[in-house]
């Protein structure tokens, strides 16, 4: 769904540029979806905050009931402040500290467990305690490579092989293993890669193994189309195989359980727009370079991925198409938006519009440069409000001498 043109025109104005504008009723709209692409009664959804940690957005989705996948002891801080209980977060862990599990735990957070080490060391400081244990799925999928997260290559999870390992250790140190999890990848592009993974983790599970389970938890991954040609995966139909699949395997475990999914994307990216205003066009030999006031500090994702972002030019929407680079203000030559787009004719002063920007984009941010984050502004019900503001250069500079020693 696409905003009302008028609608951001009016707000970059209000506003200024860059800005960041939310579409509050689509994400709404994305999580209510899931529940009915997935008919299992027992289904939690956790949104993986990592994707858009703006406190509006959190409360919107708290508010609807849903859960939070968190990433960090920030994360956890961030949700409760958002209004999510202890019970409604899952703390995935990934690398940490000694420090920070210490800390996680005196949150009262369960832990969802995914190396043998870090398993190990908190069986021995928190003997008795319930945990949940990420296995790798052992495929690979993903948008692209840095987002595919199972397979033998990868840092997460426990390979299903050790399986018989992690039993053991859970019996030495008297944990009690109340969920399993696994997570394929970021923007999966086939639901059959998704299905694999979950068929990998479910032969695992016997109830000799985990006889203590409440819920198994399938990760993230649902995928959005990011250009305008792509199609949307049919999830209704894959909502169907899921539960066909579980109910087979709840059946032989003997117990009904909950069934999570922790989408981030899913549930944001199609939310979001970041609007840039054109600052200076330059004519190359070869090409038309567009020059923006945003940059990738901004949003990051064509730049480190490679990532499609489909733009539109809000001031001329009718103009003659022609061929564009679209770059940013960061002193960098890899500092670009989009190359060889095809828009509407653009002119010094023109409004873009950065599609599909709410997911891993505001959250991915920096102040390299040393400019300011982009406000955000969170539109429901047609109405928008600023959630969060932009500082002004000298707060900027402010908020980094006040952290120096
Ligand atoms: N659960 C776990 C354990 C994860 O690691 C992730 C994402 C998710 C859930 C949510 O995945 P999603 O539904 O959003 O695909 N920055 C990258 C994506 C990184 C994903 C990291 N983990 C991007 O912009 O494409």
């Amino acid at each position: 769904m696409v905003f009302d043109k008028n609608n951001l025109k009016n707000l970059a104005e209000k506003y200024g540029t860059p800005l960041y504008v939310y579409e509050g009723d689509l994400i709404l709209q994305r999580y209510h979806e899931l529940y009915n692409f997935i008919p299992w009664k027992k289904l939690q959804i956790y949104y993986a905050m990592k994707a858009n940690y703006n406190i509006a957005i959190l409360k919107l989705l708290e508010k609807e009931g849903a859960n939070i996948d968190a990433v960090s002891p920030g994360d956890i801080l961030m949700a409760m402040e958002a209004g999510f209980t202890k019970e409604r977060i899952l703390f995935t862990a990934n690398k940490i500290t000694n420090e920070e599990m210490h800390e996680v735990q005196k949150l009262g957070v369960l832990f969802n467990i995914g190396s043998i080490s870090r398993l190990e060391k908190y069986g021995q400081s928190y003997p008795g305690s319930e945990v949940c244990i990420r296995f790798n799925p052992d495929v690979v999928a993903g948008e692209n490579k840095n987002v595919a997260t199972g397979g033998e290559n990868s840092k997460f999870g426990i390979f299903l092989e050790k399986v018989d390992d992690v039993v053991n250790i859970c019996n030495h140190h008297n944990l009690k293993v109340v969920g399993i999890h696994e997570h394929t990848g970021s923007g999966i592009p086939e639901t059959v890669q998704m299905m694999q993974g979950m068929k990998n983790i479910l032969n695992l599970i016997t109830p000799k193994r985990f006889p203590d389970l409440r819920f198994v938890d399938f990760g993230g991954g649902f995928k959005v189309p990011y250009h305008p040609d792509e199609k949307r995966l049919d999830y209704h139909l894959f909502g169907k195989e899921v539960v066909t699949i579980f109910s087979e395997f709840c059946q032989s475990y003997g117990k009904e359980l909950e069934m999570y999914f922790e989408p981030g994307k899913y549930l944001v990216a199609e939310s979001g727009n970041l609007i840039v205003e054109v600052t200076e066009i330059k004519q190359n030999p070869g090409k038309v370079i567009i020059g923006t006031n945003s940059g990738f500090p901004q949003l990051i994702r064509p730049m480190f991925y490679g990532a499609y972002h489909h733009i539109i030019n809000l001031s001329n929407p009718e103009g003659p198409l022609k061929e564009y680079d679209i770059v940013g203000n960061i002193c960098e030559s890899g500092d670009c938006f989009a190359v060889d787009r095809e828009l509407p004719e653009i002119r010094e002063g023109d409004f873009l519009v950065i599609q599909n920007a709410g997911a891993y984009c505001y959250s991915m941010g920096g102040v390299y440069n040393l400019r300011a984050m982009p406000a955000e502004v969170l539109m429901v019900d047609g109405k928008d409000q600023l959630v969060r503001k932009r500082l002004s250069n000298q707060e900027l500079i402010k908020s980094i001498v006040d952290e120096s020693c």
